[in-house]
Order: C-alpha cells, then sequence, then structure tokens
C-alpha cells in the first residue's frame, strides 16, 4: 500500500464514535478476521474483515479495536506484540507501540491483554457495540467479557446494559463513499476495465478458459491489486449459464462466446466487470440479438440511477427491456401484461440487477428501509448486470440454446446522475469485434 493516509480512516472513528454517542455512549468493540490454516504450516491468504479494516486501516491478523464514546472518547488497538523469531518467519509486525503512533490510537496494548482490559473498560458504561453472530468464538469471548462485567456489580461498578450489534451503524456509513475510497474505486475500475482488454485479446480457439483466468490474475496483481475481488468465472459455451462457474478448465472453440466475470481487489475495494464476447472474434446472427437485449438492458438499467430515484428502478427498467425483448425473439410467448404478471423472465434471468459494491464486492446496506426500496444518494456504489442465460428446451428456439451473456458495470451515484467506472472496456458489439480483430 504505497502512500498510506491514515486520516480517512480516523474520521470514521471520529464518526462512529459521535454515532454511538448519539444513542447515550458506550464502548464499541470491533475484531479482524482469524487466520485460517489452509494445510499444515500454509496460511489461507490473510485479509482482515472489511469493519476493521473500514475503521483501521490496519491489516495484521490478530488485532481488536476498542473505541469508548463518552464526555472523554478514547480509541484503543490491541495487536500483535513485536517478536523478532516470529517477524523472521512471517515478516514485519507494527506492535502496539508503533500501531498506536501511525494509526492515530490514543493507546495500543498487546493482543493478550485483550479479555483483562475489557472488564476494565466496559466498567460504568451503558452498552456494549460489537459484531455479533458472525463468528462463534467472538460472541463466546464478547459473551464472557460481559459475565465478568456483571460478575463486578456488587463492588458498585455499572456493566452495560445493553448489547448492540455495530453493523446497524458501520453499514449505513459505508453505504455512501468518502473521497478516498471513490478514488480508489475508480482506481480499481481502471484495473480490471484493463485487464478485461487484455482477456479480449488473448481469446482465441482452441485456448483453455484457465489461460484467460490467468491473464487476468496476472494483469491484476501485476498493477497492485493484492487480490481478485472473487474468483475469476471465465466461462466458455454452456458453462455461461452456470451463474457462478468455477472450474475455468474447459477448452474454448469458435462459434461459442466466452463470459468474463472479474474483478480486482485494490487496498480492500472491489471492483466487479462482466463481459461476454465470441471466442472467435465474431458473433452469430442469434448471438448478437441476444446481446443487443442484454445490452439495452444494461442501457436502460443505467438511465435510472440518479439521486432521488429508488435502488430498485434500474432492475425493474432492465425487467421490462428483456421481457419484451425475449417475446419478440420466441423465447416467451404471451401477452407483455402476462408475462410480467407471471414474472416469465426468471425462467431466463434469474438474478437481480445491482448489488451494492465497496470493500465487499456484495457490499453492506440494507436494499429496504422500513419497508420500502430506499432512494439513491449521491457517494453509493452499486452494479449494473443485466443478464440472460438460455438452456436447451424444446420450446426454445434451438439458435439461443447454451448462450448466457451478462453484462456488468459499477456504477457511482453522483449529484446528477451516474459515473462509470468500467466503461475503459468495450460493451458495443462493433467495438468488441473491432478491438478483437485489432
Ligand atoms: N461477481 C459476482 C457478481 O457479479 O455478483
Ligand atoms: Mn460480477
Ligand atoms: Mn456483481
Amino acid at each position: 500500500m504505497s502512500e498510506f493516509d491514515t486520516a480517512p480512516f480516523r474520521a470514521r472513528r471520529e464518526r462512529l464514535l459521535a454515532h454511538i454517542l448519539e444513542q447515550g455512549g458506550g464502548v464499541a468493540v470491533v475484531p479482524t478476521a482469524q487466520e485460517r490454516e489452509r494445510n499444515p504450516g500454509n496460511m489461507y491468504p490473510y485479509r482482515a474483515t472489511s469493519q476493521f479494516f473500514y475503521l483501521s486501516g490496519f491489516r495484521e491478523p490478530e488485532a481488536v479495536l476498542v473505541l469508548v464514546a463518552g464526555e472523554n472518547p478514547r480509541q484503543y488497538l490491541f495487536c500483535r506484540p513485536r517478536d523478532e523469531e516470529r517477524e523472521l518467519w512471517t515478516g514485519f509486525r507494527h506492535g502496539p507501540e508503533a500501531a498506536a503512533e501511525y494509526f492515530g490510537f490514543d493507546a495500543a496494548w498487546p493482543i493478550a491483554g485483550l479479555d483483562a482490559k475489557l472488564t476494565e473498560l466496559l466498567a460504568d458504561q451503558p452498552s456494549l457495540w460489537t459484531t455479533l453472530a458472525v463468528d462463534p468464538d467472538w460472541d463466546r469471548r464478547v459473551l464472557a467479557a460481559l459475565m465478568r462485567s456483571r460478575a463486578r456489580v456488587r463492588n458498585g461498578i455499572g456493566t452495560p446494559r445493553s448489547l448492540n450489534e455495530i453493523s446497524v451503524v458501520l453499514d449505513e456509513m459505508r453505504l455512501i463513499k468518502d473521497a478516498s475510497e471513490i478514488a480508489l474505486m475508480r482506481h480499481a475500475g481502471e484495473i480490471a476495465a484493463a485487464a478485461h482488454v487484455r482477456a479480449m485479446q488473448a481469446t482465441r480457439p482452441e485456448r483453455y478458459e484457465f489461460e484467460i483466468d490467468a491473464e487476468l490474475l496476472y494483469f491484476f496483481r501485476a498493477h497492485g491489486s493484492q487480490f481478485p475481488a472473487y474468483p475469476p468465472i471465465v466461462a466458455s459455451g454452456s458453462n455461461a449459464c452456470v451463474l457462478h462457474y468455477e472450474a475455468n478448465d474447459r477448452k474454448m472453440h469458435a462459434g461459442e462466446l466466452l463470459l468474463i466475470d472479474a474483478g480486482c481487489e485494490l487496498d480492500g475495494y472491489a471492483s466487479d466487470i462482466t463481459r461476454t464476447f465470441p471466442v472467435s472474434g465474431r458473433f452469430s446472427g442469434p448471438q448478437r440479438d441476444l446481446y443487443q437485449l442484454v445490452l439495452a438492458a444494461n442501457h436502460a438499467a443505467r438511465l435510472e440511477i440518479r439521486p432521488g430515484n429508488t435502488c430498485n428502478a434500474p432492475h425493474e427498467a432492465a425487467l421490462v427491456v428483456l421481457t419484451q425483448g425475449f417475446r419478440d425473439l420466441g423465447l416467451l410467448k404471451g401477452s407483455m401484461e402476462e408475462l410480467t404478471a407471471n414474472a416469465s423472465y426468471r425462467r431466463f434471468y434469474m438474478h437481480r440487477t445491482s448489488h451494492w459494491l465497496g470493500l465487499d464486492v456484495h457490499d453492506v446496506g440494507q436494499y429496504k428501509v422500513d419497508g420500502h426500496w430506499r432512494t439513491f444518494k449521491p457517494g453509493m456504489m452499486l452494479t449494473v448486470e443485466p443478464g440472460c442465460y438460455v438452456r436447451p428446451a424444446e420450446d426454445v428456439p434451438e439458435a439461443f440454446w447454451n448462450i448466457g451473456i451478462r453484462i456488468e458495470d459499477n456504477a457511482l451515484v453522483t449529484a446528477d446522475g451516474g459515473e462509470y467506472l468500467t466503461d475503459g472496456v468495450p460493451r458495443e458489439a462493433d467495438e468488441i469485434e473491432a478491438l478483437m480483430r485489432g
């Protein structure tokens, strides 16, 4: 992470403290992810939880942050101590002293002291805010802390009266991206778009899906991304009809389409792009017909992204276009009224058109508030990803069998509409063909 700026993380902690204070004050305790062994002596690549990273910028495992919201607000970090022997094997650790200084905490302590210190920090606090029901080990640890705290009431020490889910506050904060997040996500979108261009150029008949997978992963990493945001989907021919296809091991043939759903994670933030294009560089007639339909749905959905509109409007717009198109192409039969009332599009389009995007590819944030679709506000980030997936069936024209198409872009809600972060890779059929010829 070059030119790492801790200011946004400090600002988020201040905002969280203000929220908790508004609700009567208390203590927030946020743990990071546990390391997991892959096989003896090897760990899975480590990634902090999104919640913990959002508030700290700290990437080492075995860390917990504690924020005390009250008249005398305090911010503490618990982390691994320096250890010459361990650092020889697994690399640099900040250690509490340097971490407190660098990341802007009032104090930091070795993680081994967390349980004892937490009992003290909970004294006379009205409430405890933490991550609940995600990690059973953590739940047990929180309840044990509350039990120790409660055992002290006969000494006249107050104990928290309420246990609150911290994501209720944090998810709302994370839904609206700040300037530093927007800058990172623009960059993540640019890298992923360029990787898709490279993937299109590298695709030709008789290559394997995994060769294109490798191009994507190489490009992401070579441009500073730490991880793919999710395992790339490189799905040729009928594999494109498997929504989260994983194998990526098939040989591609002339005449087929290749669907690639791949995005990188940059300093924690995801991009999430899908393009679908012909393996040999030229769409067939039926492929182009369906492609134009999905592209029209993508265009229609985009037009609905603006402040004040509901977050379901892009999906509704895509459904109208797709239902009409499926009918025009003979995939669905009946009147528009009937088809709409029966949600007949579901046979060929079985996922939603958008999800929030951020630290998590399927990012946090409620879609409905009090039973109503929430409205767009500047700073929200979402995907636009209509598709169609046609499985062979007697009542479906054979020319469309096994065609799977998705066109997915990433949008930022701006003051007057949407900004698209992933337009660096072509979407128009003619542009894709031109790129692949070149
Ligand atoms: N890549 C997963 C999705 O598009 O939602
Ligand atoms: Mn995707
Ligand atoms: Mn997506």
